[in-house]
């Protein structure tokens, strides 16, 4: 029998008294969902709206209290369509915020589905997330003995770009893939399988259907470099492809990812949303086609990033907050006012950095804080490319953006400088009373660290990158990473950067711990003052193609001392002695072998 849901559940934005539980069937219908109550059943219900011949529903849980749990079914014209009769995994649940309890938040990013036999393990790792719903399925939740409350995916949860050969398979069944964007996605159709592809993995589809989700997108949601310069974007726009794609990405970001993440009141004041619920008024009974106006959406949203706002909040635990931005679709790529947030967006998130919080959590795909030389390297490819060694060396400066990913904050140095100002401030119990820290939460890089920014008094500041959930930089270019990383590339930026006349950024930081190069998924731990996090992998095990170890990858108390008291560096107390981190030391000896080999051969080939 063909399965009557496609995707989903997925609990997604979850509060105090309401949740979102989003899905995508098989065919038009009023999806139901089902809770026991005191007296009884109570349900909630949603029509499926249709875009591009595919049918969804978010059905706004609403009227719960905090700290509630129960066990909840799915309905598709009053046919139980989840949990299916024969699932093996538990039944699942909805559970609200308690009212001002601990917060576990789990965080990752950089995702690609592909299979979990041997040969992808080897080439891809093994899935950290995918392993971590299998530890908890299995009541293992790790070293914080229990379960996160949430889970943040902070960008490229699926690669248009990248594609798999089952993605690639679907491509050509419906195109050639010699015609332009040959194995990258090309339209709707085409997103609408590849979020299919991601998210129907039995553990994974189990996870989403309790743990609540929020997320954000990255480049390669889109494509690789998404939006790095205007020369990049006039580039896409010149190719016949990039108008459908942009479209299309947009288009399902909306549905598949962006819709969840919003509030029952935020929903209520999203433009689509408010469209929807229009035509269902007009047409109650009756399934909704969405479809030309999430393309016009879309297409504005690109075109004009002004009309739209992707970042959102979201409250967390006793009084901590959630700031997620959007570090992509915001920017302004005028050479003469480049920035990573345009105005509109930069003077919302000024306006959502306040302090009267316990902690103050600024979710970004973009590690906000490079280890230190590739900070340095990105300002100053950004001033080279503006001009500041000259018109010759901005088409060189250009190129090396595009080639090595010169895209963070630090490419867009005005706007650094602009949110180190602003988190500073309430550090500084300057923007209402100071909280016990200000926490980035980072992906992208494909490597994992803990930064701390030095300072004299006041809040800590702190950034931890989690990256990549399943997708791993080669073991080849590790060391050498670390060695350029947190090596040359230091004294060498410095240096260059001062060539280009870049200003010292506003704002010192250090290495905390790491970096950890495997496949990972982090979990902060909020309690009270107190910040714990913990790194979990997978290990295959021999033999077993289904079954990963979780692993523990480094456990670190980050000794948060009360505001105002005076300061000593974050102390982070790692555990265990972890072997997955390259180890500057090594590193930079591994390093230079390999640039010596290197030398080598060239030398012995020009002979
Ligand atoms: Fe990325």
């Amino acid at each position: 029998m063909k399965a009557l849901l496609v995707l989903g559940p997925m609990v997604r934005h979850v509060d105090g008294d309401s949740a979102a539980v989003w899905v995508e069937t098989a065919s038009a219908g009023v999806v139901t969902v089902r809770l026991p109550g005191r007296d009884g059943e109570q349900v909630w219900r949603a029509p499926t709206f249709g875009v591009h011949g595919h049918h969804y529903a978010l059905v706004e849980v609403t009227g719960l209290h905090p700290g509630e749990r129960s066990t909840y079914q799915v309905l598709l014209d009053d046919q139980v369509v989840w949990p299916q009769p024969a699932d093996p995994f538990p039944a699942p649940h909805l559970a609200t915020s308690p009212p001002g309890g601990p917060v576990r938040l789990a965080f990752g990013s950089c995702r690609t589905s592909v299979p979990h036999d041997l040969v992808h393990e080897t080439s891809h790792g093994v899935d950290a997330l995918r392993t971590y719903a299998l530890s908890l399925r299995a009541g293992e939740p790790g070293p914080l003995g229990v379960e996160p409350d949430l889970l943040l995916l902070l960008g490229d949860q699926v690669y248009a770009d990248s594609t798999s050969a089952a993605m690639r398979e679907f491509i050509a069944s419906r195109r050639s893939l010699q015609e332009e964007p040959g194995a990258e996605l090309a339209d709707y159709e085409e997103y609408a399988h590849l979020y299919q592809l991601a998210w129907t993995e039995p553990p994974l589809r189990w996870l989403f259907s309790w743990l609540p989700s929020l997320m954000i997108f990255d480049d390669h949601d889109i494509r690789d470099d998404w939006n790095t310069s205007l020369a990049w974007r006039e580039e896409m726009e010149q190719t016949s492809w990039w108008h459908g794609r942009v479209v299309a990405g947009l288009g399902s970001y909306w549905v598949y990812q962006h819709l969840g993440n919003l509030s029952v009141s935020a929903r209520a004041g999203d433009p689509l949303w408010h469209e929807l619920q229009r035509r269902q008024a007009e047409h109650p009974g009756r399934e909704v086609d969405l479809t030309d106006a999430v393309d016009a959406f879309a297409e504005r949203a690109d075109r004009d990033p002004l009309s739209y706002r992707w970042s959102y909040t979201h409250p967390l635990g006793g009084s901590s907050h959630l700031v997620v931005v959007d570090s992509r679709a915001a920017r302004n790529l005028d050479p003469e006012h480049r920035a990573m947030l345009d105005e509109a967006e930069m003077s919302w998130l000024d306006e959502q950095l306040t302090g009267d919080v316990e902690h103050l959590v600024i979710g970004t795909s973009l590690p906000y804080l490079l280890p230190r030389g590739i900070h340095h390297l990105e300002a100053w490819d950004e001033a080279v490319v503006a001009g500041a060694w000259g018109p010759r060396w901005r088409r060189p400066g250009e190129w090396l953006r595009q080639e090595l990913d010169l895209e963070h904050w630090a490419a867009f140095h005005a706007s650094f400088e602009r949110v180190a100002a602003m988190v500073t401030e309430v550090a500084d119990g300057r923007r209402g009373t100071a909280p016990a820290s200000v926490v980035f939460l980072s992906g992208d890089v494909h490597h994992s660290y803990i930064t701390e920014v030095v300072r004299t008094g006041g809040s800590r500041i702190l950034q931890l990158v989690c990256s990549p959930v399943r997708n791993p930089m080669p073991v080849v270019m590790r060391a050498a990473f670390a060695l350029v990383a947190h090596g040359i590339a230091r004294p060498l930026g410095a240096a260059l950067a001062r060539s280009a006349r870049v200003p010292d950024p506003p704002l010192r930081w250090r290495d905390v711990a790491g970096p950890w190069f495997d496949n990972n998924i982090a979990v902060l731990d909020i309690e009270g003052q107190d910040l714990r996090t913990v790194w979990l992998g997978g290990r295959r095990v021999l033999g077993i193609d289904d079954e990963p170890q979780l692993v523990l990858v480094a456990d670190i108390e980050l000794d948060v001392p009360p505001v105002g008291s005076s300061t000593h560096p974050a102390r982070a107390r790692v555990h265990p002695d972890d072997r997955s981190r390259v180890r500057p030391r090594a590193a930079r000896a591994l390093g230079v072998a390999a640039l010596s080999l290197a030398a080598y051969a060239w030398w012995r080939r020009s002979r």
